[in-house]
C-alpha cells in the first residue's frame, strides 16, 4: 500500500470544507493514517514548497499557506499518490473537472483548497515535515475486503 501527503489548505478550513474533503477521501476507500490541525510557520512552508522558490507566485504562496490553520493528512491506499491527485483535480481550479475537490470548491490558482504530493518521493519528504513516525498509525478496517479484491 502506498502513502501520500495531503493538506487541506487555509481556505479549505475557513470555508468549512474539512468534513466534506475528509468524507470524499474516506468514501473513495482510502485510509487516513495520520491527521493533525496546525498552522504552518514560514520555515515549514519554505521547506514544503522549496521547489517553487524564486517563482513569481512563491511569496504569495508562503503568505497564503501560513495564513491560518491547515489539516495535515497522511492517506494510505492502492496508488494513493496518483489517486489523490485525481480526486483533487488540476492545480488551477478553473481547469479542474467538476466532481474533483478543486473543481467543485475553488476558482483561483492561489486558493485551490487542497495540496497533494506529486510523487512517492515527494510524499515521503513531505510526510517527514509534518509527522513523526510514531504519529502514523497502522490499523485494519473491516471494510477493506469490500474495497480491495
Ligand atoms: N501561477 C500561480 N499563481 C498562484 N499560485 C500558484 C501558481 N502556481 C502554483 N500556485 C500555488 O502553488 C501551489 C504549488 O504549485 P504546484 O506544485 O505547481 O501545484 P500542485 O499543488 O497542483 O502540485 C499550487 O497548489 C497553488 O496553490
Ligand atoms: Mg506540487
Amino acid at each position: 500500500m502506498e502513502r501520500t501527503y495531503c493538506m487541506i489548505k487555509p481556505d479549505g478550513v475557513q470555508k468549512g470544507l474539512i468534513g466534506e474533503i475528509i468524507s470524499r477521501i474516506e468514501r473513495k476507500g482510502y485510509k487516513i493514517v495520520g491527521m493533525k490541525l496546525l498552522q504552518l510557520t514560514t520555515a515549514m512552508a519554505e521547506e514544503h514548497y522549496r521547489e517553487h522558490e524564486g517563482k513569481s507566485f512563491y511569496p504569495g504562496l508562503l503568505q497564503y499557506i501560513t495564513s491560518g490553520p491547515v489539516v495535515a493528512l497522511v492517506v494510505e491506499g492502492k496508488n494513493a499518490v496518483k489517486g489523490m491527485r485525481a480526486l483533487m483535480g488540476a492545480t488551477n481550479p478553473l481547469e479542474a473537472a467538476p466532481g474533483t475537490i478543486r473543481g467543485d470548491f475553488g476558482l483561483d490558482m492561489g486558493r485551490n483548497v487542497i495540496h497533494g504530493a506529486d510523487s512517492i518521493e515527494s510524499a515521503k519528504r513531505e510526510i517527514a515535515i509534518y509527522f513523526k513516525e510514531e504519529e502514523l498509525l497502522q490499523y485494519d478496517k473491516s471494510l477493506d475486503e469490500w474495497i480491495y479484491e
